[in-house]
């Protein structure tokens, strides 16, 4: 949620600056800006909406003779205050001297904002952040170091925040502070860069020291210092940065999305290649010792948001299937607000493609404070979440960029499959054979992952023939009945299409009311499972009621072919695999019915990638 960018070098810093914002918009769009100083000058330029508005405001300038060597830069979703100009970041002092671009939420801007108009200061937006500009300008004023004003200012700030901030009479530096927000430092040959995340330096600078909580950098040309918010030095060993350009772009797709959904079968051959030779030979955890974070463990507890709390429900009924350990699975923003029954029998599963989402992160310290283990399944192992982690599960699916979530998903299930495998392995609470089954046909998964990406011609004509319903209704049973909630939630979050996920069974307990021929039901069935029979009732059920009916299921299906209205079938998979390649076509329905509808798919309304606000 919101992204901020600083660089100070020899480059023109208004192009690295937007395109450092660019590679950022994932965590928001409703305004960009960026201040640039210009040999002692300040100007800030805003715009808001899309970092396009902020680019055709830049170009109707002139920076041919200027002198520009350092500046900050801001993508917002708006909190506190609306998407408006007068809320786009950078924020500036009421002298004009002092900029600054945040991230995170200060809590106790209300009081803070009352002292500070007391005291005179003048307020331009609505925002939390001005309070934090103005609070440094009342520090500089007084004792006349930027590095000192930011250290006493952050002391008085509760909340989440990563700044990055520059003053006029201190031109030779940008101050960059963390607290509870991700920032790192991007060290390039002569120039050096603040980022957000690290797809905001790829291909600029060479290596990286990723902040602390509580520690700010100060960040020159040639050189860069950490403390801590004593005042105090931190030694950092800066790492290599191991991306390339290519990581971050389109490769000739239309959407990242389109790309990232293409991109499954690849990661899942390497996540196999990396953690089974073979179905005979046991499962390796990549360095997390299974047998040990599991030993003693009496109950599972899985914890995530959105995507990855849906691969949460796969991910307990794998478990409780394999290791025959009690798992519950909770939304992290409920966990949190309850009275946690949580000891040093559990495990906490916390699960997050970001690895910064700020309830998953808040629910793992809950759970860790009452004496859990943790165990963090991410795609970034650089990130907060990681902090609070006993053993952590990379998911090793390449920076996801699209808004909606699809490679983690498939990257988290079968990172899970293979933990609870592993586990299964080491407590012997699954037969054998079951396990040796289970890991050829995980094998086999890529393949025909393939063969449901290479034929979408029935998906796309269903994107098409019903992208002009108000509504869908998304039904399954057991272990997809994940695969519901996140083909509803796809639809939803990329076409505007309201859909709702639910249990089959449940239908007839109240949203069978909402059927009639004007709303499509799809069914996510699986033949030959414990739940295909009543799936099917339940689909003739829904028949009766005039719904149109979508399955999609496996090629084993051919006994009820004229219930359906559409049947869109993927390769014969087991129940407990299904959801890995049941979930493809949801994935690819609800891109086609996006893109037939226009919708700007990568980027969504109202939504970010990385929710870093409770
Ligand atoms: C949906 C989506 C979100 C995220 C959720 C959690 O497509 O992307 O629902 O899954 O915000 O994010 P992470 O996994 O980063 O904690």
């Amino acid at each position: 949620m919101c992204g901020i960018v600083g660089y100070i070098g020899n480059n023109a810093v208004e192009e690295v600056l937007l395109s450092g914002l660019k590679s950022l918009e994932y965590r928001g769009y409703d305004s960009a800006g960026i201040a640039l100083n210009d040999n002692g000058q300040i100007d800030v330029y805003r715009a808001k909406g899309k970092l396009d508005n902020l680019s055709r405001v830049l170009n109707a300038q002139d920076f041919s003779h200027k002198h520009i060597s350092q500046g900050i830069g801001h993508i917002r979703w708006a909190t506190h205050g609306g998407a408006t100009v007068e809320n786009a970041h950078p924020h500036k002092s009421n002298d004009g001297k002092l900029v600054l671009v945040h991230n995170g939420i200060i809590e106790n801007y209300k009081e803070l904002r009352e002292e500070l108009k007391r005291e005179g200061f003048h307020f331009f937006s609505q925002t939390d952040t001005e309070t934090a500009v103005h609070l440094i300008d009342r520090e500089y004023k007084v004792l006349r170091s930027l590095e000192a004003a930011v250290i006493s200012a952050v002391s008085k700030l509760r909340g989440a925040f990563a700044f990055c901030i520059m003053h006029h009479d201190e031109p030779d530096k940008i101050i960059a502070v963390r607290k509870n927000a991700p920032l790192i430092v991007g060290l390039g040959n002569n120039e050096n860069f603040i980022a957000s995340d690290i797809p905001a330096i790829i291909g600029k600078a060479q290596k990286i020291v990723y902040l602390d909580d509580n520690e700010l950098a100060i960040v020159r040309k040639d050189n860069v210092t950490v403390k801590d918010f004593n005042g105090r030095l931190i030694n950092k060993n800066p790492e290599a940065l191991n991306f390339a350009a290519e990581d971050i772009s389109k490769r000739g797709y239309k959407h990242y999305m389109l790309k990232e959904i293409n991109e499954q079968p690849d990661i899942i051959r390497n996540v196999l290649a990396r953690r089974m030779k073979d179905a005979g030979s046991p499962v390796a955890t990549d360095g997390l010792d299974a047998g040990q974070l599991f030993a003693g463990v009496e109950k599972i507890e899985i914890i995530a948001c959105g995507t990855s709390l849906h691969a949460a429900m796969v991910a307990r009924h794998v478990f409780e299937e394999l290791t025959g350990i009690a798992v519950t699975v909770e939304a992290a923003s409920e966990y949190i607000y309850k009275r946690v029954l949580t000891d040093e029998k559990t495990l906490c599963i916390g699960i997050s493609q970001s690895g910064e989402t700020a309830d998953t992160i808040t629910a793992v310290k809950l759970a860790k404070e009452k004496g859990a283990k943790i165990l963090t399944v991410t795609n970034r192992i650089d990130s907060s979440i990681v902090r609070y982690a006993d053993g952590v599960l990379p998911l090793e699916a390449g920076i996801e960029v699209s808004v909606a979530a699809t490679k983690s998903y498939t990257a988290q299930l079968v990172s899970l499959y293979l933990l609870a495998i592993a586990v299964a392995e080491v407590r012997h609470s699954a037969a054998p054979e079951v396990l040796s089954g289970l890991k050829q046909e995980l094998l086999e998964l890529p393949a025909k992952m393939e063969q449901v990406l290479g034929a979408t011609e029935t998906i796309k004509r269903c994107a098409e023939k019903y992208c002009g319903n108000k509504s869908f209704i998304y039904i399954a049973r057991g272990i997809n009945l994940a695969s519901a909630y996140e083909g509803a939630l796809k639809l939803k979050e990329i076409s505007y299409i309201n859909a709702g996920g639910y249990a089959a069974g449940e239908l007839k307990h109240g949203p069978i009311a909402l059927l009639d021929e004007n709303m499509p039901v799809l069914a996510v069935l699986v033949p030959g499972s414990r739940t295909y029979d009543k799936m099917i009732s339940n689909c003739e059920e829904a028949k009766a009621r005039h719904a149109r009916l979508i399955a999609v299921t496996t090629e084993a299906d051919n006994a009820h072919e004229g219930l359906f209205d559409e049947q869109i079938k993927v390769p014969a998979v087991s129940e407990i695999l299904s959801p890995v390649l049941l979930n493809i076509p949801l994935q690819l329905l609800a891109y086609y019915t996006a893109e037939a509808l226009g919708r700007e798919v990568d980027q969504p309304r109202n939504l970010a990638k990385s929710v870093t606000v409770e």
